[in-house]
């Protein structure tokens, strides 16, 4: 016995629940299809859903600045790693967003864990989704305001609970726009509303909407025509931006504000210039490209609609992300392997990233998918369904 020895249960513990994780390598770009454990299969799991990141104005751009700028930022934004494309980053997505301004963080999940504490903290009042995504959580945990957590979109839960919150300093209801795990967009109108009347501020994480939803892209904000200051958007440039980093977007005090106190941006290096010109040219691209998102929608219709016809049974998304939901973790892996197996990467996604019971397959399509790859995700599916899901992985 050493004092390391409980590291070994507890990897034995996950592995008995179906619950332990493996690192796949892939050994090529995200594109329609990838190369993994030696052999080509169709990508169904991946968040470049606009198929950015491989787009030769993107890269180009990324290359370019590299030249001029060097591989790093080899600072904190705060010191010297401020360099010139950030300012041109942050103008493009405030002018994409229709915010007074945008800052921009080493990731989203770095966006969260900043904005959320900034925002509020003890005597005050968080009321967050039951499925938003876990950087909220953290934050939510960061920033030590009390915690209500609604039922998934459910407003009248939301307005009860603000009815009874006059005692705290200040409210902020807080929710993904499209929800990560189950691709439902959030009722952001009647949430707006409630917000207003119970004088509360609202946070909207748009990691998923992003690129996708809205006018040229513009988000799920846009998408219900909501533009403007009181609501807060957060988002990411690593989904359907192709590249890496988080951003707020908001008033020029917000951002003020963040400059000055929030840790996840003072505390950390600054992104490596490639990044920020590939995510400033993916914004372009993404505005002026409705295509991509017409393709998008069209693959995943045709996706879903094939898999239900299948006896598969899909959440009602209205996105990108088809959430095939199959119960416990076991199964999910097994149908997920089974699907690899025929050639299509279908990723099982199983908690803490799900509630238990809700293990699933979680689907993405990308606008760069050829329809001959979608039609080969179907045919795997027909297999495996007759094969594995009707019987022996009931
Ligand atoms: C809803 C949501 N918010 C935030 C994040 C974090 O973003 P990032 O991957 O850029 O850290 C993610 C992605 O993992 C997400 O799905």
């Amino acid at each position: 016995m050493d004092s390391h020895d409980w590291l070994d249960t507890e990897c034995a513990a996950l592995e008995q629940a179906g619950l332990r994780r493996h690192l796949r390598t892939v050994m090529s770009a995200p594109t329609g299809t990838i190369h993994l454990d030696g052999r080509d299969v169709v990508l169904l799991g991946s968040n470049n859903y606009l198929g950015l990141s491989t787009h030769p104005q993107v890269i180009a751009a990324a290359v370019e600045a590299t030249q001029v700028f060097g591989t790093g930022a080899s600072g904190s934004r705060l010191i010297s790693g401020n360099n010139e494309r950030y300012t041109t980053l942050e103008t493009n997505l405030a002018t994409t967003k229709h915010t007074e301004a945008a800052l921009v963080f080493s990731s989203g999940y770095a966006a969260n864990t900043s904005i959320i504490p900034l925002l509020v903290g003890e005597g005050d009042l968080i009321l967050s989704d039951t499925l938003n995504h876990a950087s909220i959580i953290d934050g939510c945990r960061l920033s030590r305001a009390t915690t209500q957590v609604y039922q998934h979109c459910d407003v009248e839960h939301l307005k009860t609970l603000l009815s009874e919150s006059a005692a705290f300093r200040r409210r902020l209801i807080v929710t993904d726009g499209v929800f990560s795990m189950d691709g439902d967009i959030a009722p952001l109108p009647d949430i707006y509303e409630v917000a207003t009347r119970y004088d509360a501020m609202l946070l909207v994480d748009d990691a998923h909407g992003f690129g996708v939803l809205g006018r040229d892209g513009r988000g799920t904000v846009s998408h219900f025509g909501l533009d403007g200051e009181s609501i807060i958007q957060m988002g990411t440039l690593s989904k359907a931006i192709g590249a890496l980093g988080g951003y707020i977007a908001g008033r020029h005090a917000l951002v003020e504000l963040l400059i000055n106190k929030a840790r996840g941006f003072i505390f950390t290096t600054g992104l490596p210039p490639a990044t920020l010109a590939a995510a400033n040219a993916a914004l372009d691209v993404m505005r002026s490209s409705p295509d991509l998102r017409q393709r998008l929608f069209s693959h995943a219709k045709r996706l879903k609609t094939a898999l239900t016809h299948l006896g598969y049974t899909l959440l009602p998304s209205e996105t990108q992300i088809l959430p095939v939901v199959l119960g416990n973790p076991q199964r999910a892996t097994r149908i997920a392997d089974a699907l690899l197996a025929e050639g299509v990467f279908a990723p099982a996604i199983r908690p803490p990233a799900v509630p238990p019971d809700t293990s699933r397959l979680r689907l993405t399509v990308m606008a760069t998918h050829t329809e001959a790859e979608i039609q080969q995700a179907i045919d795997a599916f027909a297999t495996v369904s007759q094969d594995s899901v009707s019987s022996s992985y009931s």
